[in-house]
């Protein structure tokens, strides 16, 4: 703790206070403001969070300007390249990564929550046969809140680690079926003998007239994307499953708002818009007019897979993901090549646009990833609950460092009222 702090002087009453400037192990200095009412009667406005810490955290650090990220203090690219995403999820949860022990203890854990419970497979038929995957998955994951009462009890150590690891368990499960839901085809369970993302592979794209062979390239292709999937500090998907968990609700509810947030295409619905924009460009020779579009004010559109709250320098991830998409594409050389092609020229022609060179803009974690995805075989719809099964990780991991806090209190943000002052009642017949 440092002694800095900061002067605010009101010019109205000519008062001026102090607040202390806290400061992490890395980042900008960040001044508590949480006396700021008590002291002058004034509240802060940030909408958006853009200059506001909701919280501390020792999970995640990104700078934004060098394009830095890291998980637990471990650098994105030496995790992505060495690691399984079992051993990432070991990390975030519990702060190391595991020894072998450790993690093979782990992944029998895995395992052994990998089931669903079978009257769940009647939650899945009632929904419609074209539900979209995150619909379903919003709804059964919230479910499992009314099947697992064992190990409810928030203010417990020992419910808190087993709940989280039957989601980061279940989650797989749970986005397959919705899968099998769509295709009309029987639910595939999980088999031990698998990882968790050869597992995942397994139950999305067996089907009880074919055996099924896991290629090595799609299942590290997985491992890879769901690792730089996993975290991502306060984005809009955590900050809402810590908002909701605030109050004390249960951890399945949590994640499941997590999943709902993130299913908006400013966040993880962006890796299936980013494919929707590149069939409507369509062609190489379409890109300078759909450039001049996404730089119209009065034009909705935008370049989706661009651009980045945090990352003002490109997204460590995407470079990332440009390589997997070499080797994913290499093997699986069809159809998708084109649209990869016309991607790569749709960054360049973008990062020489002084638009997108003056506001920053790069691609992100989900410019590539859709077209990777649909390389292995996964349909558009599914692309955001594969972001959701990598994410369920984190999102457990922010829900236990959050409960484990003994100074959390319920998130409650105040207002700037801007609607109708006092007013009087008028009897129905005498309103206009
Ligand atoms: N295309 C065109 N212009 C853009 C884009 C884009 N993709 N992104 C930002 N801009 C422009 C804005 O219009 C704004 O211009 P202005 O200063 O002239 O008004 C400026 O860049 C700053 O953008 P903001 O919207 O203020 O940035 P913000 O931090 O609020 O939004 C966001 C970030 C939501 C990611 C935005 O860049 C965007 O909508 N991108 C496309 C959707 C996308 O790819 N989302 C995935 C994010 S990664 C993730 O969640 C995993």
């Amino acid at each position: 703790m440092s002694d800095e702090t900061v002067t605010l002087t009101v010019n109205r009453t000519g008062e001026s206070h102090e607040f202390p400037v806290l400061h992490g192990t890395e980042g900008p200095g960040t001044i508590d403001i949480s006396k700021l009412y008590g002291k002058t009667g004034l509240f802060t406005y940030d909408q958006g969070f853009v200059s506001t810490a909701s919280c501390n955290s020792s999970i995640t650090y990104i700078d934004g300007d060098e394009g830095i990220l890291r998980y637990r203090g471990y650098p994105i690219e030496q995790l992505a390249a060495k690691c399984a995403y079992t051993e990432v999820a070991y990390l975030l949860m519990y702060g190391d990564l595991p020894n072998s022990e450790q993690h093979d203890k782990f992944v029998t854990d895995m395992h052994r929550y990998a089931m669903i419970n079978e009257s769940l497979t009647n939650f899945f038929k009632g929904f419609r046969y074209d539900s979209h995957p995150m619909a379903m998955m919003v709804g059964v994951m919230g479910s499992l809140s009314a099947f697992y009462h064992d190990s409810l009890d928030i203010n417990n150590p020992e419910h808190r680690e087993f709940s989280a690891q039957r989601m980061i368990a279940k989650v797989p499960t749970i986005a397959a079926a919705a899968y099998k839901r769509n295709n009309g085809e029987p639910f595939v369970y999980p088999r031990n003998e698998y990882e968790y993302c050869g597992n995942f592979l397994r139950m999305m794209f067996s089907t009880p007239c074919c055996d099924f062979k896991l290629d090595p390239v799609a299942e590290r292709a997985l491992n890879v994307l769901f690792i730089l999937h996993a975290d991502h500090e306060q984005n809009a998907s955590t900050s809402t499953v810590r908002l909701a968990a605030s109050s004390g609700a249960n951890p399945f509810t949590c994640i499941s708002a997590g999943i709902a947030s993130l299913w908006g295409p400013a966040h993880g619905g962006a890796n299936e818009a980013v494919l929707d924009m590149l069939h409507e460009i369509g062609d190489v020779k379409n890109i300078p007019a759909y450039i001049e579009r996404a730089k119209d004010k009065d034009d909705p559109f935008r370049l989706m897979g661009f651009g980045h709250r945090v990352y003002k320098n490109y997204d460590p991830r995407a470079k990332i993901i440009r390589e997997v998409a070499d080797e994913v594409l290499e093997r699986y050389v069809g159809e998708d090549t084109p649209l990869f092609d016309l991607a790569r020229e749709l960054e360049r022609i973008a990062l020489e646009d002084d638009y997108f060179v003056e506001r920053k803009l790069y691609p992100n974690v989900d410019f590539y990833s859709g077209i990777i995805y649909r390389a292995l075989g996964f349909p558009k719809n599914m692309f955001t609950p594969l972001f959701a099964i990598a994410r369920t990780s984190g999102w457990v991991s922010h829900w236990m460092e959050m409960m484990d806090d003994p100074s959390n209190r319920i998130g409650r943000p105040r207002q700037l009222y801007d609607g109708e002052a006092e007013r009087s009642h008028v009897a129905m017949q005498y309103r206009k």
